[in-house]
């Protein structure tokens, strides 16, 4: 029998490096290519371009490769206990960094049954963070990005959402990345900040065209997913409209709120008058949006408004209960208790009759729980709603006092981008 050779890849861009790989592992023995799925990908880099089946389909007809199997984590371990491989072929280039560890429990795992390692020399010359960015600069199409959403609820623990009202702050969204690694997987089309950088109130007077026009200036300069606030989503017959446009364009999912009547934004709960929609009603236009929509990756999510308004809680269960039968794809609940303690209650309780409803909290006011927490408590996506306009707005107003109480800009300037960084921060200025 031959010899079996295990080669763990994520080939989302394939690359003579991967061929390289493949080549030397083939003269060993069989090829089997533990095919690293999105959720293994995506718990320590960002998700693949290409999905799971696509990149299958790939590398199963590179020559050379005799089967290939999902790796589910980045833990080589499950596979290898699996197969018992001779061989184990990885390039050098993981002895130090993220992926030590990783290397580590490879060698004490095959040394359990005499097994291999094989560290051929990187391939220079091809760095996968080029070919990324250069395929950050291409952009994108409306049906990747639309199908993205989707992909990161499926693969990931938790989606981390920001507010962007205009391209500029969506491109802190689309490039920043933490210390710890982490990054934004998608924007939030705010009803509340993108009226109020347009100086208008939040009580849907800003239309769905002028709300469009700053997605596609968004869009033109990002690659991640959006979702969209869609207020109430107005009368049912509209809302259709609403949502062709919306997947027309590439937005990955809609969510509205069952309020009727003027709109008043929820932070104010019952300071202002505020109706809620009948059941009936509401679930009439989820499902008027499901008619529709023309693609499967479209999400319509249903967002309550109970504890809110101050209904209580089984209000808010009754209603989840009938619009996910209405056809919502997802759940948002909102509050705006300084406690997580409601929105913990609501979760743990429709996660007991509902695992697969995707669950959306917006933690404005709540603000002390982590996004690993609220992932914990079966959330899976969390909205900073307004942040980035919260944030810019004092920084105007403060150099803009500052200028006219010293006569000149000279002591403003310490609070401000230099020159020399505006006129880099946007590639293609130079
Ligand atoms: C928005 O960002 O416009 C929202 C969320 O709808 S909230 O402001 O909390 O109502
Ligand atoms: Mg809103």
């Amino acid at each position: 029998m031959n010899k079996k050779v295990y080669i763990g890849m994520s080939a989302d861009l394939v690359h003579p490096g991967h061929i390289n790989i493949i080549k030397i592992a083939a003269q060993y023995g069989d090829v089997i290519v533990g095919l690293l799925t999105d959720g293994a990908i995506v718990s320590y880099k960002r998700l693949p371009y290409m999905n799971y089946e696509q990149r299958k389909a790939v590398i199963e007809n590179i020559k050379g490769v005799t089967q290939v199997i999902a790796q589910d984590t980045l833990d080589y371990r499950p596979n290898l206990e699996k197969i018992k491989p001779d061989y184990v072929v990885h390039g050098s280039d993981w002895r130090d960094g993220v992926q030590a560890q990783t290397r580590q429990q490879v060698i004490g795992t095959l040394a359990k049954w005499g097994g291999e390692l094989i560290e051929p020399d990187y391939t220079q010359g091809i760095s996968s963070t080029k070919l990324n960015n250069a395929i950050k600069e291409i952009g994108t199409t409306p049906d990747i990005r639309r199908a993205r959403l989707r992909r990161l609820v499926n693969a990931k623990n938790v989606v981390r959402i920001m507010e962007s009202h205009n391209a500029l702050s969506a491109l802190i969204a689309e490039n920043i990345k933490g210390d710890n690694g982490i990054e934004y997987d998608g924007f939030w089309s705010s009803s509340l900040t993108d009226s109020t950088s347009k100086g208008k109130p939040d009580i849907e007077a800003v239309d769905v065209t002028s709300r469009i026009n700053t997605i596609n200036e968004i869009f033109e300069v990002t690659t991640k997913p959006m979702i969209y606030d869609a207020d109430t989503g107005g009368i049912a017959e509209h809302f259709a409209f609403t949502v062709r446009t919306l997947e027309r364009t590439g937005v990955s999912a809609v969510i509205i709120e069952d309020k009727t009547g003027l709109k008043k934004n929820s932070l104010f709960g019952n300071e202002v008058a505020q109706t809620q929609d009948s059941i009936e009603n509401f679930c009439h236009k989820i499902e008027v949006g499901k008619r529709a929509q023309a693609t499967d990756d479209f999400m319509i999510i249903a967002r309550i408004e109970s504890l809110i308004l101050e209904k209580g809680m089984d209000d808010a269960l009754t209603r989840a209960r009938a619009y996910i039968k209405a056809g919502a794809d997802g759940i948002m609940i909102h509050s705006r208790q300084k406690s997580p303690d409601e929105v913990l209650e609501f979760c743990e309780k429709l996660r007991n009759e509902n695992k697969d409803i995707v669950l959306v909290v917006v933690p404005t006011s709540f603000n002390e729980i982590t996004a690993t927490q609220l992932s914990k408590a079966g959330v899976n996506i969390i909205i900073y709603a307004n942040h980035m306009l919260r944030a810019a707005y004092p920084g105007m107003k403060k150099v803009a006092k500052m200028i006219l109480e010293n006569d000149r800009s000279f002591e403003a300037e310490k609070e401000l981008l230099s020159i020399k960084e505006i006129l880099d921060l946007i590639p293609g200025t130079r």
